[in-house]
């Protein structure tokens, strides 16, 4: 039986030019590189420039990602961008992509799932392809979140970083097996009882005004490992596969911490976990694609590679997927 999968043929990033160091850090806050670097594993992030928006961002990623995909942008159907800081409360940041890389036959909108966000965003794309409403997608996550940071807050804003990065889905015909190339599954979960530990105090309908990030870290630690790993497990018994399978881990890039934990109580070696948070920060919505843009840059991720994606944001939302390179 041949069934119709999303298989990724192109895959792109951005990073802003500014890189924002932890000693920077320390000279404008009570905090320290040791500290940050013990605690989150992240020695620095990028900072996008004045005027340079979440769209400026991922047009960038999508552009690298269509020319990695040998694919003209009037080929794209569906572009969904994941994010929680687009460039106005609306329209969709989506909308603007299209109109910047000239994909006029798109249909676009974005997805708010904070850091699940791309997870949630391939999801929602890959339903689209297997259902035959689109045939070329392009998926995007994309985020500012530097404009989101209370600055003075040294228990947030040391952790976060912006950035863009973006895969192509295309239809192909697969067996229906875990040997097919392409997203074998996506798994979703949100628990809105949560929405205390992660959120953003602000907006449109409440204060009128974007607001500041606000997070209760030692809670959102609790919930990440134990989730990731529950999802992780989901998505390996879903496809009748295990930990020994996997060729990559491309964990949402949170707490080094968190990624270390959650590998190792999926038995994967950490020679087989992409890390970018060391030199990204937590790019949210972005931090997987970018992961992916970095590891198959470098030759790690190489077609038929068994890549495993794993997110947990506010909401609470988290996901995971499997996919076939
Ligand atoms: N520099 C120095 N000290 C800091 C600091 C900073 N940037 N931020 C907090 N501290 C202090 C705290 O004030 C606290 O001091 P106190 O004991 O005198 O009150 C101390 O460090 C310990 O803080 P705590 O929050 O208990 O640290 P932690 O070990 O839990 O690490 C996080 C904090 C935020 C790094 C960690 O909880 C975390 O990563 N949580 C998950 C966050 C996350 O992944 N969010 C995104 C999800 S998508």
């Amino acid at each position: 039986m041949t069934v119709r999968r999303s298989v990724v043929v192109g895959c792109g990033g951005y990073l802003p030019e500014k890189v924002l160091t932890n000693e920077e850090l320390a000279q404008r806050l009570d905090t320290s590189d040791e500290w940050i670097r013990e605690r989150s594993g992240i020695t620095q992030r990028y900072i996008a420039a004045e005027g340079e928006l979440t769209s400026d961002l991922a047009c960038a990623a999508a552009r690298t990602a269509l020319d990695a995909a040998g694919i003209t942008p009037d080929a794209v159907d569906l572009i969904v961008v994941a994010t929680s800081t687009p460039d106005e409360t609306f329209p969709a940041s989506a909308t603007v992509v299209q109109s910047k890389v000239g994909a006029d036959n798109a249909m676009a909108f974005d997805v708010q799932a904070v850091c699940s966000g791309f997870v949630y965003a391939l999801a929602t794309a890959d339903n689209f392809v297997k259902s035959g409403q689109a045939g070329t997608a392009l998926v995007i996550g994309a985020e500012t979140f530097s404009r989101i940071l209370d600055w003075q807050d040294r228990g947030t804003c040391v952790l976060f970083g912006d950035g863009a990065g973006a895969i192509v889905l295309k239809a192909e015909d697969g067996q229906g097996n875990a040997t097919d190339r392409g997203v074998l599954s996506t798994h979703l979960h949100s628990d809105g009882r949560l929405h205390d530990l992660l959120y953003v105090d602000g907006g449109p309908s409440s204060t009128g005004e974007v607001g500041f990030l606000r997070m209760e870290g030692k809670e959102v630690f609790r919930h990440a490992v134990v989730k990731m790993a529950d999802v992780t497990v989901e998505a390996l018994e879903a496809n009748g596969l295990t930990a020994s399978d996997i060729d990559w881990f491309v964990p949402h890039q949170a707490n080094k911490r968190i990624i270390d934990g959650t590998a190792k109580k999926l038995g994967i070696n950490g020679d087989r976990v992409v890390v970018t948070i060391d030199r990204h920060a937590n790019t949210s919505a972005a931090s997987i694609p970018l992961a992916l843009w970095v590891a198959t840059g470098d030759a790690r991720i190489k077609q038929g590679d068994l890549v495993l994606i794993e997110a947990l944001g506010g909401g609470m939302t988290w996901g995971s997927g499997l996919v076939r390179w």
